[in-house]
């Protein structure tokens, strides 16, 4: 009932935010011209219903108001917010990023402000409610979901604007996880979809972090996970932007690496040649492969304890029975 409502309400946002950004001399003035600065094309906006919030407080709320949407539902859906008995605009001069749901419906926003964040916060996103909940949300999964039927792997990104870059740029089986680490409810969405995960994050300490604590969720969801790591402090967006469509591609192509590979040499790398912590390392890499303890993948733990011992330079049989310790 309460959803349903915030369905239409969030339709009526959409609509009324998206003719602002296409159609106010404000939204293209201020709002058009920056996403198209940024290499954004009007047609990607459109496909991923992008709008622009006006700056004026009270613009959008008087306009559902007058329009007859009840105010208490107006600010659950996040839209509206109320002070000191006041209602106003809670997204006020921003870009508008709808989120959909699997069947297209509109969920919730995300709302940017226009260039750098001085003060108030890059992103704000519409508070949980009866149809936003964050931690189950797979930013983009409505438009990719052809594409990863097609191509059965599923590109994991951080952010909008990573996601409605790499679709302008032909590359369509791509999701967000909204910045947040992976959570297992977003990788049980996934697993739905195909069994081949690629995460792409920024390869900045911060993103290797956030890789290697989705890895064990990951596996435990039994997913074949694969790994790229972006340079130069550039993020999928700048980067498609930087060398085009083709060169992503190939780059793509040519650093996937398999996530526990990844790990092994991240910490070996970091172990250097202290013999407590290279231990530490091979117990660490048997726990690791033992959460793959599932019947369907046998095969390849089998394949994972060959290749690891072998790169740990350990024996084969030893390393085996250390992961079996973990099961
Ligand atoms: P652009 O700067 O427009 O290219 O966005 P981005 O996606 O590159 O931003 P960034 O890499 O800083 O953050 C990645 C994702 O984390 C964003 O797309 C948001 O989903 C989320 N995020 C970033 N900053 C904030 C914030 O201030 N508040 C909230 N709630 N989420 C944020
Ligand atoms: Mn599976
Ligand atoms: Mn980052
Ligand atoms: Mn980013
Ligand atoms: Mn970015």
């Amino acid at each position: 009932q309460v959803a349903d409502s915030l369905y239409i309400i969030n339709q009526f946002g959409q609509k009324y935010f998206e003719e602002k950004l296409f159609n106010s001399d404000e939204g293209q003035d201020i709002a058009l011209s920056y996403l198209k600065e940024r290499g954004f094309r009007e047609e990607v906006l459109r496909k991923f219903q992008v709008g622009y919030s006006l700056q004026d407080s009270q613009s959008f709320v008087t306009t559902a108001l007058n329009a007859q949407y009840n105010i208490e539902l107006l600010v659950k859906s996040g839209l509206v917010a109320q002070r000191d008995g006041r209602s106003y605009d809670n997204y006020r001069g921003r870009i508008i990023f709808p989120v959909h749901n699997q069947s297209g419906k509109i969920i919730g926003f995300g709302a940017r402000v226009i260039g750098k964040a001085e003060r108030a916060p890059k992103y704000i996103n519409t508070p949980e409610n009866e149809l936003y909940h964050k931690s189950k949300i797979l930013y983009g999964s409505y438009q990719a979901r052809q594409s990863i039927d097609k191509l059965d792997e599923c590109l994991l990104v951080e952010g909008y604007t990573d996601v409605i870059s790499l679709h302008q740029a032909g590359i369509e089986n791509v999701v967000a996880s909204g910045g947040t680490s992976l959570t297992p409810d977003q990788l049980r969405l996934i697993h739905k979809y195909t069994n081949n995960l690629t995460i792409i994050y920024d390869g900045d300490g911060a993103g290797v972090k956030a890789a290697l604590r989705g890895l064990e969720l990951a596996l435990m969801e039994g997913l074949n996970v694969q790994l790229v790591l972006i340079p130069d402090n550039e993020d999928p967006d700048s980067y498609v932007n930087k060398v085009g469509a083709a060169a992503f591609q190939e780059f793509v192509k040519a650093n996937k690496k398999e996530f526990i590979i990844f790990q092994l040499e991240v910490m070996l790398k970091d172990a250097g040649n202290d013999t407590n912590k290279k231990a530490a390392v091979v117990n660490q890499m048997a726990e690791t492969i033992s959460k793959l303890n599932k019947a369907e993948d046998f095969t390849k733990q089998q394949d994972y304890i060959r290749r690891c011992s072998e790169l740990l330079r350990v024996e084969e049989d030893g390393f085996n029975n250390l992961v079996n310790k973990f099961i």
